[in-house]
Parts: structure tokens; C-alpha cells; sequence
């Protein structure tokens, strides 16, 4: 637990506690440490249980809350106080501050300003480790051609990951007309995408967790629309609530692109904080990751995220290289995952991941790294980028504004 952010809270108002607990309860980055309906004894409370944050809700009576916001930025320097009012009185916030609170927010709180006040938080507490909050891995899957096998990673990631009990996964498919997340994991959601969108202001933590489909593996799982008509429905704004909700509340999100790199797909990517370009080891394909590498370099916020993943590798003799692929790309692959068609399309039809089909398989093994690896686990072997040399990809690559030497 030693990278969440504990809190104390202290509301002698019941409703208003009630409410705010939910919110925060929701929250995986935060831990409930211990909740005080009186002023009086909440410095104590936080003396003895150490919170990084004690969060103080003034209203019922905002003299004594203030005297306790100054006792505690006395007695317990370490934890960071926040202030909750609904008044927006200039004088009152002054002087909470000058008491020694680090955020004054607006009740009823909303869950971005909590978000943001968190963030600046664990900010300036920055470099002591304990006080930061844990923060979510956001990994995007993006393909450079129509079924190269984007969602079979992007599901297997989520499954391999989601068996680690510390984390906590979501997916959310984002190829929005013809995603099929869903059928890879047999499941008839309640909702998908665009209610959680269309209702994202609204929502709380716990709502939004009930939005999603749980899966046996531990994944919850967000579906693409189930009607063509409502995709335009979701906009790149909604999606970007949505990601940040989820973000508080998964270590880890997937996020499973379309291959139209929409104006959906790109916040995805921008949201991300890495990004799996998959490709397999043919022209048309290499072609197309040379070409989206080109776009992406243009892109603030996308081209350092990038990593390489071939998909079916030792597909057939006449393969390219893995090593002629990466001279001809000019970028690292990042990763290989074996040619299994049998397992994977059982796997698809049972509608069951691959941990469930084939747990011994090379290629559930081969995800299995890939998740660790991008846990940050650097014992995980590199992929091998031997193997036999296909012919030249000079012409193929004619395009480039440097031509390609390779022959
Ligand atoms: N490593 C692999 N080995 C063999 N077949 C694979 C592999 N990865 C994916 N496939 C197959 O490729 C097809 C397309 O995969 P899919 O994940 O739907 O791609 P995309 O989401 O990019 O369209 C599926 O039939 C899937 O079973
Ligand atoms: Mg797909």
C-alpha cells in the first residue's frame, strides 16, 4: 500500500460524509484510513494514524473547522490538509489557506477537482515516494493493418495482467463501429462506451465501476457501441473524462484502437502512456508503420511512446527479418509474439483468453512477458532478432525522404 495516498477524513455531517466516502472509495489510488463526524477529535485521529491527507469539510462550523485546520498544520506537518466548502466566501477561503490548508475545494466535490488537487498533492509531496499517489498505466494498442491482431493483444495484455492480484485492469475498445472485445471474452455487456460517455459528469467511481463488465479472468471490460448510429455519439472531450476516470480507478487501462486513427483513437494515444504500434513481419505492413512513424513524429504527444510489436513471427520462410524490419522501420522492436494460429483462433471461438486456453503455450508465455516488460520488469529477455533474410524492401520504401539503404 506504500504508493497510495491514505486519507483522513472529518465531516460531522452525515450526508455530506456519506457522499464524499463514495466518491473517494472508488478511488484505487486513495486508501480510507479513517473517518471522524467531529472536529474535536480528528487531530488526534490524525496523529496516531499518519494520513497523507486529511481532508476537512468546514461547513457545520467553519470557526472550529479552521482552528483544526491550524492544530493540525501544527501537530502533524507531514499531512497535507484539504479543505471542503460550499461557501465561496473569499474571506473564508483566505483564511483556511492561511491556516495552513494546501487545496480548498467546492462542495459538492467534483471528482476532476479532487483529481486535480490529488495530483498537485502528490506533486509538491514529489521525490518522497510514500506520499505519491501510485498513478495509472495507460497502454494503447494500435495496429498497422486491418487484423494484425490488435485486440488479441490488447485482451491477452489486459487477462495476463489483470492475474496479478496488485492490479487492477480495465479495457475499453475503441475501435467503436467493428470492435469485438467483447466476443473474444464472451460477454453480453450491461452497458458500453457511450452510456459511460454520455453520462461521464454524472458519474461517480463506484457507478463507473458497475458501468463495466467484469470478466472471470479480473478484467473489466467497456464495449464499444452496440448501435452503428450511436458511435458519433462519443467525442474525443467524452473520451477524455472517461480515461481520466478510469485512470483513478485501474493501475491499468488497455485501450484497443481502430485502425482509422481517428480524432478518438489520437486522444487515446495522447492519453497514453505507451503505445503498441503491432505489425507483422510483411512489406504492406512494414510499409505502413514506416509511413504512421512519419505522421507520428509529427505529433507532440505520440512518437516517444511508440513501441514495436510483431505479431505473428515465424509466420512463414519467406518472413522478413525481424532485424531487416527494425534497419528498414529505424526503430527498436520492442517485442515478438510466436505464430499460433490454432490456439489463437480456439481461444477466439471459445471465447475464453488465452491464460484459460492454453496456459502452457508459447504464446500465452510470450504475453505473460509482455506484460511484465512493460511492468518495468527488466529481467524479461529480449526478443531475438535473428533469422532468415528476406529479399531487398528498397522499392517498397521509395517514399521515405532518405531512401532506404537497405538492400
Ligand atoms: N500471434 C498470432 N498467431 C496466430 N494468429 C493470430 C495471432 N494474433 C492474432 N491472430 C489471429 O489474427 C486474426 C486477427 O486478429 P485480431 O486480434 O482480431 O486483429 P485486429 O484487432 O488487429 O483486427 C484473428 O483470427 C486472430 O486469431
Ligand atoms: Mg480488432
Amino acid at each position: 500500500m506504500s504508493n497510495v495516498l491514505r486519507l483522513a477524513i472529518v465531516d460531522p455531517n452525515d450526508a455530506s460524509r456519506d457522499a464524499l466516502k463514495t466518491m473517494l472509495l472508488g478511488m484505487d489510488m486513495l486508501w480510507l484510513e479513517a473517518e471522524c463526524s467531529r472536529y474535536e477529535f480528528f487531530a488526534d485521529v490524525v496523529a496516531q494514524t499518519n494520513p497523507n491527507i486529511g481532508l476537512v469539510a468546514i461547513d457545520k462550523d467553519p470557526d472550529k473547522a479552521i482552528e483544526l485546520v491550524a492544530t493540525l498544520s501544527e501537530q502533524s506537518p507531514d499531512c497535507a490538509v484539504l479543505v471542503v466548502s460550499s461557501s465561496n466566501d473569499g474571506d473564508l477561503i483566505l483564511r483556511a489557506i492561511r491556516a495552513g490548508a494546501k487545496e480548498f475545494l467546492p462542495q459538492p466535490v467534483r471528482v476532476e477537482d479532487l483529481l486535480g488537487a490529488l495530483g498537485r498533492i502528490g506533486e509538491r509531496s514529489g521525490g518522497r515516494g510514500e506520499g505519491k499517489p501510485r498513478g495509472s498505466q495507460i497502454i494503447a494498442v494500435a495496429g498497422a493493418i486491418g487484423g494484425v491482431g490488435t485486440t488479441s493483444i490488447a485482451v491477452n495484455l489486459g487477462c495476463s495482467l489483470a492475474a496479478d492480484p496488485q492490479n487492477s485492469v480495465a479495457l475499453v475498445d475503441l475501435d467503436l463501429c467493428l470492435g469485438d472485445a467483447d466476443v473474444l471474452l464472451d460477454t453480453i455487456p450491461d452497458y458500453t462506451l457511450v452510456d459511460v460517455a454520455q453520462n461521464v459528469t454524472r458519474l461517480d467511481f463506484s457507478l463507473l465501476k458497475r458501468s463495466l463488465t467484469k470478466h472471470s479472468s479480473g478484467l473489466f471490460l467497456l464495449p464499444r457501441p452496440v448501435q452503428l448510429e450511436d458511435v458519433p455519439l462519443i467525442t474525443p472531450e467524452d473520451l477524455q473524462r472517461v480515461i481520466g476516470l478510469l485512470k483513478a480507478t485501474f493501475t491499468h487501462l488497455i485501450l484497443d484502437l481502430s485502425k482509422g486513427y481517428s480524432p478518438i483513437d489520437l486522444i487515446a494515444m495522447e492519453m497514453a502512456n505507451e503505445i503498441l504500434l503491432v505489425a507483422q513481419l510483411d512489406l504492406p505492413c512494414l510499409r505502413n508503420v514506416v509511413r504512421l512513424m512519419m505522421s507520428f513524429g509529427e505529433m507532440e504527444h505520440v512518437a516517444g511512446k511508440i513501441k514495436i510489436v510483431i505479431n505473428r513471427a515465424g509466420l512463414e520462410n519467406g518472413q522478413i527479418t525481424p532485424k531487416k524490419a527494425q534497419e528498414t522501420i529505424g526503430k527498436e522492436i520492442f517485442w515478438q509474439l510466436p505464430n499460433d494460429y490454432r490456439t489463437m483462433i480456439d481461444a477466439r471461438n471459445n471465447g475464453v483468453p488465452l491464460l484459460e486456453q492454453a496456459p502452457k503455450a508459447a504464446i500465452t508465455h510470450s504475453i505473460q512477458s509482455l506484460a511484465r516488460a512493460l511492468s518495468g520488469d527488466k529481467d524479461v529477455p529480449k526478443p531475438d532478432l535473428e533469422g532468415k533474410v528476406a529479399g531487398g524492401l528498397g522499392r517498397f520504401f521509395s517514399f521515405l525522404p532518405h531512401k532506404s539503404e537497405t538492400k
